[in-house]
């Protein structure tokens, strides 16, 4: 028999890439490759990549830097590039740096074996196609493997949307949507496994429009509504949204499905019409108030969290005062700010840039709300009993940690059996990161 194969995966970027990166580790297992904590430890390295913005691309050639003396002692050791940045820059990378073996966009993940082949052949390959076939049916699952109480299972990928800062309609492609049963079939086998919380996962979930079981278009309310029926299952959560598809099933669910947990991620870039426009959103401030009001009058109790961009291109004082406005109308439990990352190839990189350091300092203003923001909702807590998912041990011995409904990380003093159970914990304090509790 043949020692098996050591394999590292680096993930980088959002959720999907953490999904991507699971299942092609999944599928190298079932050609003998184990999975290794260290890339010095491994024969094959793979490094999951994302280009949503310049910091993030920039992250993988510093990594394949810190490679080559890793490769250059050991020569056999062999060196992929996945995701975003294998799909926007193809072949640049290899050029860049000649010791990468392997190049694979975000929709070919199921050829990966047989690239795998043909690099263990001593041969180099490249794919970044946009293939029609689900990548996802076609990778091995290893059922054997017991998981952890959280799991994400992507449900939708890609984007119709082009927004003109984003680099997503250009990596990931079209929208395509998995068929019902299948993402079924994959929630089930998770249950049984282990989870009890599984998080619906696309760059645009709330569009999904899925093959239902006799050949009708499923929407992602008809989806939830029909996997709470899991027994086992206890919690659903779905990222990323975009406004204009928060239609009023989905709306409904918020309230009426008590396995949808109240948080939900719906980021609204900017505060001003005339930025909105030009980010090409389809929404506008007010159009996205009102519906933080719908959404709330269905689940009072939601949690809120969103993503803004500061310094886009034409970004005027009284366009940055506006997201502030916005931001303090809404209320947010949590958020994610990033300062504009001109991407190539879209829209609003050719056009005239915000002075750099005034865009830095927006960032800064608009965090500073954001932070005082999401202190009050923790701050909030306190005193309340909230339902904990307990996920794994603390740091201080005896602490157990998970998150509750609405996504907060909560910590307390409790017995490793909990881990994998839900159960009810009163908050204490509230700390910058986290609320702290004791078993009710
Ligand atoms: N520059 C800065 N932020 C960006 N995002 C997407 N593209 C860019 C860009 N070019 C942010 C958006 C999106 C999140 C995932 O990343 O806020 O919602
Ligand atoms: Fe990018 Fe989201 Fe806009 Fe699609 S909807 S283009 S993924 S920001």
């Amino acid at each position: 028999m043949t020692a098996t194969k050591k394999l590292y995966v680096k993930t980088y970027g959002c959720q999907m890439n953490v999904y991507d990166s699971e299942r092609m580790a999944e599928a190298l297992g079932a050609q003998g490759y184990e999975q290794v904590d260290t890339p010095e430890a491994a024969d094959m390295i793979l490094l999951n990549t994302c280009h949503i913005r310049e910091k993030a691309a920039e992250k993988v050639y510093s990594e394949l830097g810190r490679l080559k003396p890793l490769r250059a002692a050991k020569p056999d050791l062999k060196i992929g590039v996945a995701g975003c940045v294998a799909q926007a820059e193809g072949e640049e990378i290899m050029r860049r740096q000649p010791m990468v073996d392997l190049v694979v966009g975000p929709q070919t993940y199921h050829r990966l074996p047989a690239m795998m082949e043909a690099l263990e052949r001593g041969g180099k390959a490249l794919d970044t196609d946009f293939p029609e076939e689900d990548k996802f049916a076609h990778l091995p699952r290893d059922r054997r493997a017991t998981r952890g109480p959280t799991a994400f299972l992507t449900v939708q990928e890609g984007c119709d949307k082009f927004c003109s800062f984003c680099v997503v309609p250009y990596t990931r492609g079209a929208e395509v949507s998995r068929p019902v049963e299948r993402l079924l079939g994959e929630a089930r086998d998770l249950v049984e496994r282990g989870v009890r919380e599984i998080t619906l996962l696309g760059q645009n979930v709330n569009a999904y429009h899925g093959a239902g079981p006799g050949g009708d278009e499923w929407g992602l309310a008809r989806l939830i509504r029909t996997m709470a029926d899991i027994d086992g299952l206890a919690r659903i959560r779905f990222t990323t949204s975009h406004p204009n598809d928060m239609d009023d099933d989905l709306i409904a669910a918020h309230g009426d499905c008590d396995k949808l947990m109240p948080y939900l991620h719906l980021p609204v870039q900017a505060g001003s019409d005339r930025i909105l426009k030009a980010m090409n959103r389809k929404h506008t401030a007010a159009g996205y108030i009102r519906l933080i009001e719908r959404i709330r009058a269905a689940r009072p109790d939601l949690a809120l969290s969103g993503d803004f961009i500061v310094g886009f291109p034409g970004e005027t004082e009284a366009d940055f005062q506006a997201t502030l406005d916005l931001v303090e109308a809404v209320g947010y439990s949590s958020a994610f700010s990033f300062k504009y990352s001109p991407r190539p190839g879209t829209p609003a990189a050719e056009r005239a840039q915000v002075d750099p350091a005034e865009a830095d300092d927006r960032l800064q203003r608009l965090q500073a709300l954001l932070t005082r923001q999401q202190r009050a909702a923790q701050d909030a807590m306190v005193g309340r009993t909230v339902n904990v998912l307990f996920e794994k041990a603390g740091r201080m011995p005896g602490q157990i940690v998970g998150k509750s409904e609405y996504l907060h990380a909560v910590h307390a003093k409790g017995d490793a059996g909990l881990l994998g159970r839900i159960a009810p914990v009163r908050i204490v304090e509230s700390g910058p990161n986290s609320l702290g509790g004791v078993l009710a």
